[in-house]
């Protein structure tokens, strides 16, 4: 098993750049399906969700060639099976947009109904919901969705929980609908105006990805496309909670600054320095900082996906701090890990709190989900002595060789590891 090693107390310094959005590439590489063509995509992440999700699609026929580590070549002239195994599903629940994309173009689909995780239940009524508004049967036998159509017509949809996987699987599955559909109460989220100007580019006819309303005129046909992906927002994120957290002046390079606005917010209400120059903030932090309340939202709001980490800054902050999740149900289980580390957060249902311990001791922990595992690493890195962290394989899910950025930044981490050849792109 991989684990992360770090003796913590270095101040990050440096440059690092961040890389193509996870959340955005899942969307996208489902999207592609929807061509009769050849799409390629740069600025893809080095990350396993989008390997796992390469791979489900190059099981229904799609053929899928790597250009060089950041640029996929997407062939979906010819997909021969419509129907996605549990196998894929079981690894990563964005395995769900091929249920939207191969609906839209085919009419039928048929994936593996992804189970709950770590953080929550995670129904997909509205999805569902979605898709029958549309005109198609969906059906739950045996473990799977089923989803066919005749013919599917677009309508309005009214979204009763603001979902960013409802939000792109009914986009996916309106691009060749009939008529006009109307989303009402979409995600704003960053990727989701991704995949809208993905599908756009490819004939697609969708307005008001981002606002409160998307219009969606369906279209006969779609074709293969180019398209640049967008930097990732909570990779980013991340990156600067890392310089504050450490005490450092880190310029975190080629992201949308609008996009870290939440972020950047809360970071200045703590005390923190953060200076917009271009595709960069600058992250400047001196200690001790000042514990605030933070509450996660919907985008534009302050993201659920940067929670965790927030929670171990907050830790070791000033001063109380109540952290309030209002997305996800049961996004507080890593804090049984952190207590390991000496924090003091006190979780009462789906709010913590915590009044900011001057410093964490480093001890053998666990992640226990892709956040969680980024904040402990964040843990670690501010620690007393060493920290050593298992399941790296939920970080690997979604940060692109986390350990040789930090490094990069002075951080004192490495990687325990069998020397495993991970196919498509080797550790150095
Ligand atoms: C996406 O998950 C992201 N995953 C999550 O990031 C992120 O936390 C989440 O959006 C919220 O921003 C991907 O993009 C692959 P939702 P998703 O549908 O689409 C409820 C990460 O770390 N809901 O917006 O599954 C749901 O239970 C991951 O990168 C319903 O009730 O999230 C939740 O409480 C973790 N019915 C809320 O809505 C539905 O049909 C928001 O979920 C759908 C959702």
């Amino acid at each position: 098993m991989e684990q992360l090693i770090i003796n913590g107390g270095a101040a990050l310094h440096g440059r690092v750049d961040i890389s193509g959005a996870k959340n955005a590439a899942l969307g996208i590489i489902a999207a592609a399906l929807l061509a009769d063509g050849v799409s390629t995509i740069e600025n893809v992440p080095c990350v396993n969700d989008v390997r796992v999700l390469i791979e489900a699609i190059m099981d229904l026929g799609v053929k899928v060639e790597y250009l060089d580590e950041h640029t996929v070549k997407i062939d979906s002239r010819k997909v021969d099976k419509l129907v996605v195994d549990y196998e894929h599903i079981k690894k990563i629940r964005a395995s769900y947009y091929l249920l939207g994309a191969l609906l839209g173009r085919f009419n039928r689909s048929e994936v593996a109904m992804p189970g709950g995780c770590n953080i929550g239940q995670r129904p997909i009524d509205q999805h569902i919901k979605g898709f029958e508004a549309l005109g198609a049967t969906v059906e739950l036998e045996h473990g799977m969705v089923k989803a066919t159509a005749d013919k599917l017509v677009g309508t309005n949809i009214y979204l009763d929980v603001v979902s960013v996987g409802a939000t792109i699987n009914i986009m996916l599955s309106a691009v060749m609908a009939e008529g006009l559909t109307v989303i009402e109460n979409p995600a704003k989220e960053p990727h989701i105006v991704d995949v809208a100007n993905y599908l756009n580019s490819m004939g697609a006819d969708i307005k008001g990805a981002g606002t409160d309303l998307i219009k969606i005129h369906g279209v006969e046909k779609m074709h293969g496309s180019e398209y640049m992906i967008i930097p990732d927002q909570i990779e980013a994120g991340t990156y600067m909670v890392a310089a504050a957290i450490t005490g450092g002046d880190v310029v975190v390079g080629n992201l949308i600054p609008k996009h870290m606005e939440a972020i950047s917010a809360k970071l200045h209400e703590m005390g923190v320095e953060v200076t917009e120059e271009q595709d960069t903030l600058r992250v400047t932090a001196k200690h001790p900082l000042k514990g605030v309340n933070v509450k996660t939202l919907p985008y534009p709001g302050f993201p659920t996906d940067m929670q965790p980490q927030m929670t171990v800054l907050l830790s070791i902050a000033e001063g109380p701090s109540v952290i309030t999740e209002s997305i996800f149900e049961n996004r507080f289980s890593y804090v049984d890990e952190l207590n390991r580390m000496g924090v003091k957060i006190k979780v009462d249902g789906n709010t913590a709190r915590t009044d900011g311990v001057e410093m964490l001791q480093g001890a053998e922990i666990t992640a226990t989900d892709l956040r969680a595992g980024a904040a402990m690493v964040l843990a670690g890195l501010v620690a007393h002595g060493e920290t050593v962290i298992n399941h790296v394989d939920f970080i690997d899910r979604g940060y692109e060789f986390i350990e040789h950025k930090l490094r990069s930044l002075g951080a004192d981490i490495v990687r325990k590891t069998d020397d495993v050849d991970r196919g498509m792109f080797k550790v150095v």
